[in-house]
């Protein structure tokens, strides 16, 4: 195949695996190579197991791999063989030095620069697509035209918009693919050939280009915005619980204004994931570094925010439960920092699960998906913890359940069954608003729904 249809992704991710696997089914005339230095995660893709769950992935994948899809650990033999080169490596939250907990950690970046100079023998055009500080593509040029081969690299930034257990879906019908290219004439012609890549799919009105400052900095600010949303609806569920009004109304009154909108306005029990904190504080650490004391503080707040939430919903739970859970069984319905996902990266569950154990409290933890990616989260974790296959069993004996993660089948159980085989008085806190409140409250259950007072049977 021709080299200058031949794409690679350094970074096997949560990003890198779909979205390469989306461009191969969709552009058949392009090889498309994905690369990873974890070989557990390369089998995994090339096993009928993926690394990891994403409603209609595996038949995306099965579609294109071997045909014009392949994963693979050899970094040096992918490099060489692509023109197009996409880096999806993480950039998490720096943990040491200057801006520890705030600023991104860019060495995986960097790193992969490094591995494209050393392996590359003609002109490449990189594609950031991980998230990155704005002005990151400015030190990755440089970096890359320093190699001493005479080569030519072009960057282009090329953020990515989709969410977890929806990202299939997102990235066949995105509302938006965005890139930035810089404005010279080398770096309009490399725009021209990413932006061709998502033509294969993409109509022209939804592909929107940029210079690189405006597409690095939007990915952050799209980010901090959604996250922005939640906070403030999550806020405002915290004054619906002393004031009698339901979070749920007042979100579908709002979210009827057209200017308003009505997505993003689900309360609960805090955002997670592995994104929106790190890209908002990374987002705050900018704007320090830029002389914007004032914006930083708008901007944090979100985080403090949604800390707050999390904090909020276990005091709930203690103060209900007549002020101690110390040797109680408590259920949780959940680990997943969202349904349809096994991905746990700064899921509330870890959170809340640490602060009941810093309590005492005996916890039961069940979750269709995530239960792996639970055990490697609390492993550390001294106190009383099992991991359950079966809700029914997660709930057996417990003082209280809590909704952690809204998965639709937990809307579907059998909660006079559960009720039955459940400590008394029993309690459920649903912090994602998915059950019917009433129904359970008649069967004979306390229940805290997040954002609206308590329906007590005591
Ligand atoms: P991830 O941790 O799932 O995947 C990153 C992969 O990169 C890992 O498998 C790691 O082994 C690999 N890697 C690291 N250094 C490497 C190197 N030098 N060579 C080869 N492989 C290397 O991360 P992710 O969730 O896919 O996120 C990747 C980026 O995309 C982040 O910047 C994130 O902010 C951004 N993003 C994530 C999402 C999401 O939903 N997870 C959505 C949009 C954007
Ligand atoms: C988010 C963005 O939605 C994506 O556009 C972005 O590409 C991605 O981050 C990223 O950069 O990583 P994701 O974190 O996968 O995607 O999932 P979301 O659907 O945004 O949910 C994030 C968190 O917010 C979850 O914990 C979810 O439960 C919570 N949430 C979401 C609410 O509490 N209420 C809502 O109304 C919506």
């Amino acid at each position: 195949m021709d080299n200058a249809k031949t794409i690679l992704c350094i970074g096997a991710g949560y990003v890198g695996g779909p979205t390469m696997a989306v461009i191969a089914d969709k552009c058949t005339d392009y090889k498309v190579i994905v690369v990873d230095l974890n070989k557990e995660r390369i089998d995994g893709w090339n096993s009928d197991k993926l690394p990891i769950f994403e409603p209609g992935l595996d038949e995306v994948v099965k579609r294109a791999r071997g045909r014009n899809l392949f994963f693979t650990t050899d970094v040096a033999a992918s490099i060489k063989e692509a023109s197009i080169i996409f880096v999806s490596v993480n950039t998490p939250t720096k943990t040491f030095g200057e801006g520890a907990g705030m600023a991104a950690d860019l060495q995986y970046w960097e790193k992969t620069a490094r591995a494209i100079i050393e392996h590359a023998e003609d002109d490449k055009i990189v594609i950031e697509k991980s998230t990155l500080p704005v002005k990151t593509a400015e030190a990755m040029h440089r970096i890359l035209e320093s190699n001493d081969k005479g080569l030519h690299f072009d960057v282009i930034s090329n953020p990515e918009f989709m969410a977890e257990g929806t990202a299939v879906d997102d990235l066949r019908n995105p509302d938006r693919v965005l890139i930035g290219a810089m404005e010279t004439e080398r770096g309009q012609k490399a725009l021209k050939r990413i932006v061709d890549i998502y033509s294969c799919w993409v109509p022209a009105e939804k592909i929107k280009t940029t210079n690189v400052w405006s597409s690095e900095l939007s990915k952050l600010v799209a980010n901090a915005m959604l996250a922005q949303r939640i906070s403030s609806i999550n806020s405002i569920s915290a004054l619906c619980e002393k004031t009698e009004a339901e979070i749920n109304d007042v979100s579908d009154a709002i979210g009827m204004d057209s200017r308003i909108g009505a997505k993003f306005l689900k309360a609960g029990v805090g955002f997670g994931g592995s994104c929106f904190k790190k890209d908002i504080l990374n987002l705050v650490y900018l704007c320090k570094h830029y002389g914007l004391p004032e914006v930083a503080d708008y901007w944090e707040q979100v985080v403090k925010m949604n800390d707050f939430q999390e904090t909020r919903f276990v005091r709930r739970v203690i103060k209900n439960m007549f002020n101690t859970v110390a040797g109680k069984k408590i259920a949780l319905f959940g680990f997943a920092f969202k349904a349809n996902t096994g991905d746990t990266r700064e899921a509330p569950a870890i959170y809340i699960s640490k602060m009941l154990l810093d309590e005492h409290a005996s916890l039961s933890i069940y979750d269709p998906e995530a239960l792996d990616n639970a055990k490697i989260d609390l492993a550390d974790q001294e106190g009383d913890i099992e991991f359950v296959n079966d809700p029914y069993e997660c709930a057996e004996d417990a003082h209280a359940i809590l909704i952690i993660t809204e998965w639709d089948e937990f809307k579907n159980y059998d909660y006079s069954k559960i009720l039955k085989s459940m400590k008394k008085p029993a309690f459920i806190f649903d912090g994602r608003n998915i059950l019917n409140h009433k129904e359970l409250f008649e069967l004979g259950f306390n229940v805290s729904p997040l954002g609206s007072p308590d329906m007590l049977n005591l």
